[in-house]
């Protein structure tokens, strides 16, 4: 259990906040939206613990804040109607959904595998001041744990999280109360994925069309390849494996020594520790490496189904099951 600090909207609370984040803490910080639990977005550990923090028993992908318009443009891709958005609504309550630029820092557990980065420029000043001082993005869903309302002071926040989190940089209530819009511009028309903070009008006014609406996390079908709300790899996945079998590749847990896995395509372990934080902050990208190896079938060592475990299987049943 942590003792979790309450920071005050000073210079001082700012600058434990920002190194809080620096070395890998969950700060909890005001939005004009709802407060949100912090997380260096460049390193995987840390926003594990964020799922940790929240028992959020699956991963979706976070929105990564920043400082400005300039910054975000390292993270992703904006085509002339994300740049139109961004311009007009930033700092402020709208989340775009872009493809992931080269440059892109946002760990691949923050995007949930995917190809795309959701990116907010928020506009309170702490919120801001905070990410001017983190210099690097900030994944931040709700500072709540799962299945509770958002948290709209820190009061809120501490009700929930007090002890599993470091911090809380207390800037008294949010005022908006709801999350930001959520907007996906992948090409073709923009989507609305969650209506927010922006009204659905004033984002059609801007761009001169009515907005398509595809659910938060995709839920509703969307056009095949226009917003997959889940990694997939392409080889097949074969859970809870005693043995590898010839020309499979393996995805490893913990310590004890797979038959087989000699002879394995590829063989990467998510945390030879038995590490469940490890092997989340690992998860996406071994995932995609055993992909890249070219075998069928992606053979995965039982994992615990306790803490963390819990949606690290959900995920790898769900890529067992897409097909
Ligand atoms: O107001 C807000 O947006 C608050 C404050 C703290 O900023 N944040 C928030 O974050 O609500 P979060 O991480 O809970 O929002 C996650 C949602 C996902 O459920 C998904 O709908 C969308 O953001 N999202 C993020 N990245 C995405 C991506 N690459 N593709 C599709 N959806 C994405
Ligand atoms: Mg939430």
């Amino acid at each position: 259990m942590l003792r979790t600090a309450r920071l005050t909207a000073d210079e001082a609370g700012l600058a434990e906040a920002a190194a809080t984040l620096k070395r890998g803490g969950l700060v909890a910080f005001p939005t004009e939206t709802v407060y949100g639990l912090g997380a260096d977005a460049t390193n995987a550990e840390a926003v594990a613990g964020i799922y940790a923090a929240k028992e959020r028993p699956s991963f979706n992908p976070l929105i990564s804040h920043l400082e400005s318009f300039e910054a975000a443009k390292v993270q992703g891709l904006f085509d002339e109607t994300a740049g139109r958005l961004a311009e007009a609504f930033w700092p402020g309550p709208l989340t775009l959904v872009v493809p992931v630029a080269p440059t892109c820092t946002v760990s691949d557990l923050a995007r949930a595998g995917l190809d795309s980065v959701g990116l907010r420029v928020p506009a309170h000043p702490l919120a801001h001041a905070l990410l001017a001082a983190t210099g690097r993005p900030v994944a931040a869903p709700s500072a709540n744990r799962s299945g509770r309302v958002s948290p709209t002071d820190a009061d809120h926040v501490l009700g929930d999280l007090d002890g599993r989190i470091d911090a809380v940089l207390d800037g008294g209530a949010s005022d908006v109360g709801v999350e930001s819009t959520i907007i996906a511009c992948l090409g073709g028309a923009p989507r609305l994925l969650r209506p927010g903070g922006v009204p659905r009008e004033a984002i059609e006014a801007l761009i001169g069309q009515r907005l398509d609406t595809g659910s938060e996390g995709g839920k509703s079908p969307l056009a095949p390849g226009m917003l997959a709300s889940h990694y997939a790899p392409r080889a097949q996945v074969r859970l809870n494996a005693r043995e590898i079998q010839p020309g499979e590749a393996a995805l490893l847990f913990g310590s004890a020594p797979l038959q087989g896995s000699e002879q394995a395509q590829a063989c990467l372990n998510l945390s030879e520790n038995g590490d469940l934080k490890e092997a989340a902050a690992h998860l996406f990208s071994y995932l995609r490496q055993l992909d890249a190896s070219g075998a069928q079938t992606i053979a995965v060592s039982p994992i615990p189904e306790t803490g963390l475990g819990e949606a690290i299987n959900d995920r790898l049943r769900r890529a067992a099951a897409e097909r």
